[in-house]
């Protein structure tokens, strides 16, 4: 049996956009998606008319139980005046997005469709905490794991715990890749939280100053996250500033087949490699400090792209949990397995370090609307290789490979795609 390892045909992407990332008690999924649509149409730079989208998938994880609404794909489709093209919901947990966008590049590549949209959305936040947890447990193996008490705060704690019980990787590592995730969110007007670790510290002091209340003596951002009541223990070792928030949100790319793409921008970027793997649940795995389906996938996204880990300039992964972003850094090939901790501690996945990670905010900082992310993440990785990233721009005025890495649970998907501007 073949399999070439190639796409069909080249595609391409000229469009992309988000909501706004947060907690929205006053608005549906549909406003949600109607927003990320608006802003993806006003990013094609040349216009394009709507009614051209020909096919749409649709990222969501549980529209049903977060918001008692099933059957997404056709609804969001009519909000957007695209009835009656077909409409695809993908569920593959907080990878949803990620493969969202896999299936838009294979309808193209395919042939059946020129113009593509791919999406994601979901509304969190109508549901308490305690049932979120509940709703999100559903993504892990129910018989083995969450009927066993897991959560996913807790699942992530069993990897972390055996990060560190295997290269000695230090709690300050997980809080180094909240710092830089919440600085680089600072500077995304669309994320969730707009302040730096820094910010959230002084804003606590002053609080307590203004209630007459002793004032913590924090000298840093460090000290700050080391106070459990300013950053208490979720799972240990995931503290607060560990875990990614509870967020409504959605986003929208436009992917078009690459012989129209200059009709629509004369900067199209190219989707030059695309891969997706599975894996056992975590409880069946032989080894918890990696994630199998990242490694296969993203080598058959390199293989397909013709490039190399080092190649890749920056990229959007998935730190659905701080610890997850590190184990993501090693499984993508940029640091050898047990090296991550050190490049965050060296600033090297800084905006300005020589491999960023997550200019967004990341998951953790930007917001995880969980059927959206692997799309918003794809939005990102827009904006930074065409120039557009505004105040989170990255330095490098050369930028021409990037790459976005997403989840679904622990791991029982991977979805990886490199993208191009040439
Ligand atoms: N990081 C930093 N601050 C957070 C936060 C997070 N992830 N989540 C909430 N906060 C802040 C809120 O802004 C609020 O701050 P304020 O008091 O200054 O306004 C405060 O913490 C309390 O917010 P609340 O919504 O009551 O928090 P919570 O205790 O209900 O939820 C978590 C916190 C960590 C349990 C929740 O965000 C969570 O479950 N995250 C993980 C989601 C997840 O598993 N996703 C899937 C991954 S695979």
């Amino acid at each position: 049996m073949a399999k070439t390892g190639k796409l069909g045909r080249g595609v391409a992407l000229v469009g992309a956009g988000v909501s706004k990332f947060g907690s929205f008690k006053d608005k549906t999924s549909r406003d949600l998606y109607v927003e990320a649509f608006l802003d993806m149409k006003a990013s094609v730079d040349k216009g394009f008319d709507p009614r051209d989208i020909q096919t749409i998938y649709v990222g969501c994880f549980s529209g049903d139980l977060f918001e008692s609404q099933g059957h997404l794909a056709p609804i969001v489709t009519d909000w957007v005046g695209l009835v009656p093209r077909p409409a695809t919901r993908v569920e593959d947990a907080c990878a949803s997005g990620g493969v969202a966008l896999r299936q838009g590049v294979l309808a193209i590549a395919s042939g059946l469709y020129d113009v593509a949209l791919v999406s994601g959305v979901e509304k969190m936040t109508n549901l308490p905490t305690e049932r979120v947890t509940d709703t999100l447990a559903a993504a892990s193996d129910v018989l083995y794991e969450a009927s066993a008490g897991f959560t996913f705060p807790g699942l992530y704690a069993a990897i972390a715990t055996a990060h560190m019980a295997k290269y000695g990787t230090k709690v300050e590592h997980f809080m180094q890749v909240g710092i830089k995730n919440h600085n680089n969110g600072a500077l995304n007007p669309k994320g969730q939280f707009n302040r730096s670790i820094k910010d959230i510290m002084l804003a606590r002091q002053k609080k307590c100053q203004d209630q007459g209340q002793p004032v913590p003596d924090y000298k840093s951002e460090m000290d700050f996250l080391k106070d459990a009541a300013a950053n208490p223990v979720v799972a240990w070792p995931m503290r607060l500033f560990d875990c990614s928030p509870i967020t409504d949100g959605a986003a929208c790319a436009l992917l078009v087949a690459e012989d129209i793409a200059r009709s629509f921008t004369d900067r199209p970027l190219y989707i030059i490699g695309s891969g997706q793997a599975s894996d056992y649940a975590l409880h069946g795995r032989p080894d918890i400090t990696c994630i199998k389906a990242s490694q296969i996938a993203s080598k058959e996204a390199y293989q397909m792209a013709g490039v190399t880990p080092k190649d890749i300039q920056l990229a959007e992964v998935h730190d659905c949990f701080t610890i997850a972003e590190i184990v993501a850094t090693e499984d993508l090939g940029f640091f050898a397995p047990g090296v991550g901790p050190k490049a965050v501690a060296e600033g090297v996945t800084a905006r300005d370090g020589a491999k960023p990670i997550n200019t967004s905010g990341g998951l953790k900082s930007k917001g995880h609307p969980v059927g959206a992310s692997g799309v918003a993440q794809a939005v990102e990785i827009f904006k930074q290789l065409r120039g557009e990233a505004g105040p989170r721009q990255v330095p490098n005025k050369n930028l021409r490979l990037g790459l976005t890495h997403n989840v679904g649970a622990t791991g029982g998907t991977s979805v990886i795609h490199v993208y191009e501007r040439r």
